[in-house]
């Protein structure tokens, strides 16, 4: 290498240090102390203004929210959702009357999801009250009994198999739980979306409270969870009697009421769908 590069290279490597410590002009990376001070006084100051932006609107937006109503209900919980039992996600039932094992799942989804209406879980009267028929302010906040008895051939307590036994299954019907809600007489209908699916349906028979057929409206409005930890929703069950067997049959249940709106964006509102398929051997 000639003179002159090596001279160069020397250069370099005295600029690239005087860059990190310059001590003739005290300079840091290219900074004077006083210039880095008040660099980092700016970004403290910029983040810490940030920071108080964004613990504010949390704050605001915690003192705005209720302990006991969510502060948004939309999509999640829009009047009027039914579910169906045995399972809230069961579109198909499919079981053979003579083999019990085949039907075991329903009766066992049924019976773990009326396990709470059982008479035993409803003795606290601290919480539980009758609602004998128009509520007092009293009873405002109790949670309204729901015997299970009074789903009749549907309760489980007359015949453990729900009617699948003798093929005449049952369908447990409730209306989502919804905040402050106040539904005006509904009732739960089974229809189906075909002429030819009519006759295979066959007989159905509504069970409720005391023959009254329809949701019964002292169950609501609901409180939420902090006011009525142990609520009951009111259920309906459906139990078809005369299903034709041995093919497919489907069937829609529809909620009415005064004040449930349907949508068609929302296929599952007030509605549900079963699809059956018993087979009689
Ligand atoms: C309930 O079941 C009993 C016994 O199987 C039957 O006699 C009665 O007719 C059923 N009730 C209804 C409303 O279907
Ligand atoms: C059940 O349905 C069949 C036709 O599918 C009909 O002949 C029969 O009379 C019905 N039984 C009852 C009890 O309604």
């Amino acid at each position: 290498p000639s003179p002159m590069a090596r001279g160069k290279a020397k250069e370099g490597d005295g600029n690239w240090k005087k860059f990190i410590w310059n001590s003739e002009k005290k300079e840091f990376l290219g900074r004077t102390g006083g210039s880095w001070f008040k660099i980092l006084l700016f970004y403290l100051i910029f983040y810490g203004c940030l920071a108080g932006i964004f613990i504010g609107t949390i704050q605001v937006m915690l003192l705005t929210i209720s302990e006991y109503e969510p502060k948004y209900q939309d999509r999640v919980a829009p009047p009027g959702n039914l579910n169906n039992r045995p399972m809230p996600d069961c579109t198909e039932v499919s079981f053979s009357i003579s083999d019990p094992k085949t039907y075991e799942e329903y009766v066992e989804g049924l019976n773990r999801f009326l396990k709470n209406y059982d008479n035993s879980q409803q003795t606290d009267e601290m919480i539980f009250d009758d609602c004998p028929g128009k509520q007092t302010p009293g009873y405002e906040k109790k949670v309204c009994r729901f015997r299970r008895e009074w789903l009749e051939n549907c309760s489980g307590i007359l015949d453990s198999s729900y009617g699948y036994k003798d093929g005449k299954p049952c369908v447990v019907v409730k209306l989502n739980r919804i905040l402050g809600f106040k539904p005006k007489a509904i009732f739960p209908v089974i229809q189906t979306s075909s002429k030819e699916d009519v006759d295979k349906i066959g007989t159905v028979e509504y069970y409720g409270l005391g023959g009254y057929a329809g949701f019964p409206l002292q169950y609501y409005p609901y409180y939420g969870k902090l006011l009525q930890p142990k609520y009951l929703q009111p259920l309906m069950a459906v139990q078809f009697t005369n299903l034709t067997y041995d093919t497919e049959v489907r069937v829609e249940c529809k909620v009415y009421g005064e004040n449930i709106h349907y949508s068609d964006k929302d296929r599952f509102q007030g509605r549900f769908e079963v699809k059956f398929d018993i087979k009689s051997s």
